[in-house]
């Protein structure tokens, strides 16, 4: 194995990692025509980490997120490796992985709403959670409460009587993370977890995901357009586009100098204050069509770096540092 090969997509912590995805793909539409939501994707996920992933809509991040473990729409074409636990997912029998679902795996999405059922009570979604991690039935009411008083719910012997539409966006979201931490999953996958949210409210649900990290150690993947989310939040950071993770690296290393151009754009585009102004500086161009990508790097067309090796073939990883990498060929210009 060359240098430029060795474990980009490792972390340093030496604990087994959850989930290891080795040249991972997904691919949507038409076998002759196929859409590569996600492409050659190396990453390695440990016990404890918080990694957020960025990049702007259509880049792949739900379909990463989705895929890695095994919740992906029917039609979806997965390539590549994906251990869980050592253990390669998409070998596992369906009902081995739902069981896995419940259990080892929870994810948390955008719409609190579709995920409780309006017909139960939030008490009755959260006790049925603990019942199959085997709590015995005379501590369930208890330790339902309990687990709502850990997410900061107020009055939570009141809200178990109460039904999903009488609860707000934010305390709707609450519960699911009180659900998703009462099953002790081993991995939690939150994908743009606060974006219905008001901002004082996204504050209090992060939050909750670090308490979640330091009491159980579960790993958790924080999907979201917010890089501050992520620069508070996150021990490390995947940055995606057009389906390829661009960068990663620690949070602190990739923000305080970001290599790949896209990575750099992406800082730039957010709004920040410098004095008295709040300035930004938008991407120029979109998001390239799936459909129709080139041979060159997918951010060539957008990139004010590049040369014209860029449009002719893609970028091969690089590792910038033990824990950095990105995939751009341009290293030695943007130093
Ligand atoms: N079920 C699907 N069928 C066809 N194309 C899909 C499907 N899901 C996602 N895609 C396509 O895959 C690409 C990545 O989508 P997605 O993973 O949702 O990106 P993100 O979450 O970063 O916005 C987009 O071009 C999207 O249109
Ligand atoms: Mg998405």
């Amino acid at each position: 194995m060359t240098a430029t090969q060795a474990s980009i997509g490792e972390a340093s912590t030496g604990e087994a990692p959850i989930v290891e995805l080795r040249d991972f793909g997904v691919a949507f539409g038409m076998k002759d025509r196929p859409i590569h939501a996600v492409r050659a994707v190396d990453l390695t996920v440990r016990p404890g980490e918080i990694i957020g992933i960025a990049g702007e809509s259509g880049s792949g991040k739900s379909t990463l997120c989705t895929g890695l473990i095994r919740a992906l729409s029917p039609g979806a074409r997965v390539s590549g490796q994906v251990l869980f636990g050592g253990r390669s997912l998409y070998d596992l029998p369906m009902r081995e992985v739902a069981a896995m679902h419940g259990r080892d795996i929870a994810m948390v999405l955008q719409n609190p709403m579709t995920s409780l059922d309006p017909l139960y009570t939030i008490g009755n979604q959260v006790r049925e959670v603990l019942k199959r991690r085997g709590v015995p039935s005379a501590s369930l009411r208890e330790q339902a409460v309990a687990a709502l008083k850990r997410v900061h719910i107020t009055a939570p012997e009141m809200r178990v009587g109460q039904f999903p539409h009488q609860l707000s966006g934010g305390m709707r979201q609450r519960v699911l993370i009180a659900m998703a931490a009462c099953a002790s999953p081993r991995l939690l996958v939150a994908d743009e977890p606060t974006s219905a949210l008001d901002a004082t409210i996204q504050d209090e649900i992060l939050l909750l995901f670090r308490e979640l990290r330091d009491r159980t150690n579960a790993a958790v993947l924080i999907v979201t357009h917010e890089l501050e989310v992520i620069r508070r939040v996150c021990d490390r950071v995947l940055v995606m586009y057009a389906g390829r993770i661009v960068e990663q690296g620690p949070v602190s290393t990739v923000f305080g100098n970001p290599r790949h151009p896209y990575t750099r754009a992406l800082l730039a585009s957010t709004p920040r204050v410098e004095g008295t102004d709040v300035v930004l500086t938008p991407i120029p161009g979109q998001v390239p069509d799936l459909k129709t990508l080139g041979p060159g790097c997918a951010f060539a067309d957008r990139c004010t770096h590049a040369v014209d090796p860029c449009r002719q073939s893609r970028p091969e990883p690089r590792r910038l540092g033990p824990d950095h990498a990105m995939l751009c060929r341009l290293e030695g210009a943007l130093q």
